[in-house]
């Protein structure tokens, strides 16, 4: 067995006595914390944390964290980090006057990463892609959900679901697999969608589930993309398979995207920058979390979900990065984080709750991940000296992060591939 001692921990951000499955409501701004502290970690897992005046001896390897912070690591729920080339041309293009969806609908967008995607052999896209875990690994990410949905075809879609796989025989942290089929309707069938939808249904669902590919199924129900009827429809299928839903809902319109998600009993539903009254009670009543992605909004000039809103009506919510080439070409949950208090309001103690205990519950990883607490797998970092946790939010633009602990050892940085 061997044991890391961290020592004089300024704060222990989430440090939970009593486990606590998500946060919600009031309760997110009640972080607990605990000042003047040692943290020992045993093999992969956490073993205890508490005052100074009770640390241990001594470890075989022993960190001093005087001034500094430790937080569990990210858990970063929504990212599409399996592309094959980056969209700066679009970006462009919306600086010139277009608007998301005008390009979506003039074949750019979604269709140009499938295009690409299409073209590209599964041994780069996964170099890509695990050049890109890596990346965000050293964002403080701790636990990941990426997606497929760049493929739109039953060859492509598997192709992007075997990088995922790969992904997670090479990867330090945990990863989720959701199936994105109706991400957007192929090219080829921009006449016939019924077409599409029964190709989702009868080939592509069955060969997921044979290779056990997903854990979750997702559809962008949204304005221009899926209807609410297709959506159902999709998702009905994919329960007989046992992919749970987790959909792109309201990102463009008040479409009924996230009352559909939560009929078909989706762990959540993402992006919801159009939620209004009815969206919110209709959350209220259900287990369906809310996930929102403010470097989405912020990157599209789109409204910010209403975040402060949900929070004070008692809902939970979960914040990540949605990382893909079109509407969030970031992966840094940092950012997300400072995006929350400054766009949205929330506080920090709120934000920092969203992207780690609610994220990992978005993944249903909470029993694992996403607090310090003895019996979880150590994944979790130590920050730079910093004078308070909203100096975290505040210091938007800094890199904050000293120290990345990976199942109990200390992270070196990314793998070279060459
Ligand atoms: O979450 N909104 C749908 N899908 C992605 C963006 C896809 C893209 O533009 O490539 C999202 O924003
Ligand atoms: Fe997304």
């Amino acid at each position: 067995m061997s044991s890391l001692l961290i020592r004089n921990i300024k704060t222990i951000v989430q440090a939970e006595t009593s486990r606590r499955s998500l946060s919600k409501g009031a309760e997110m701004a009640q972080l607990p914390t605990l000042d003047n502290a040692f943290l020992l970690v045993k093999d992969d897992l956490i073993h205890s944390f508490g005052p100074m005046t009770d640390c241990p001896d001594t470890a075989d390897q022993t960190i001093d964290a005087s001034g500094r912070m430790v937080f569990p690591s990210w858990c970063d729920s929504h990212t599409h980090i399996v592309f094959a080339a980056s969209r700066e041309e679009e970006f462009v293009s919306r600086i010139r006057g277009l608007s998301y969806e005008e390009i979506a609908r003039q074949g750019g967008g979604i269709l140009n990463s499938a295009r690409r995607l299409q073209l590209a052999s599964e041994d780069q896209l996964f170099e890509d892609a695990w050049q890109r875990l890596q990346e965000v690994i050293g964002y403080g990410t701790g636990a990941i959900e990426i997606k497929s949905g760049y493929g739109l075809s039953l060859e492509s879609e598997l192709k992007m679901l075997r990088v995922i796989r790969r992904l997670r025989t090479v990867s330090p942290i945990p990863v989720k697999a959701t199936f994105l089929g109706a991400h957007a309707v192929p090219a080829a069938y921009k006449d016939k969608r019924a077409d599409y939808i029964a190709l989702i249904i009868n080939e592509m669902l069955p060969a997921v589930a044979e290779e056990k590919l997903a854990d979750y199924c997702d559809v962008f129900c949204d304005k221009g993309f899926f209807t609410v009827e297709e959506t159902a429809q999709i998702l009905q299928a994919a329960a007989q398979y046992g992919l749970k839903a987790k959909i792109h809902a309201n990102e463009l319109g008040y479409t009924g995207g996230v009352q559909a998600g939560i009929a078909a009993g989706a762990i959540s539903v993402d992006h919801l920058e159009y939620t209004g009254d009815a969206e919110i009670a209709a959350l209220l009543e259900s287990d369906t979390l809310p996930t929102l992605l403010p470097s989405c909004a912020f990157f599209l000039g789109i409204p910010y979900a209403p975040a402060r809103k949900m929070i004070d009506a008692g809902l939970p919510v979960v914040l990540a990065t949605d990382y893909n080439p079109g509407s969030s070409p970031s992966g840094r949950m940092s950012l997300v984080v400072a995006l929350a208090c400054i766009k949205m309001k929330m506080l920090p103690e709120e934000a920092i709750q969203a992207v780690t205990l609610n994220g990992a519950r978005a993944m249903e990883l909470e029993d694992r991940y996403g607090t310090i607490a003895p019996g979880k797998v150590a994944n979790l970092f130590i920050s730079k000296p910093i004078p308070s946790l909203a100096y975290l939010p505040y210091a938007f633009g800094s890199d904050l992060i000293e120290t990345i602990i990976l199942n109990g050892k200390v992270w070196n940085g990314p793998v070279s591939n060459k």
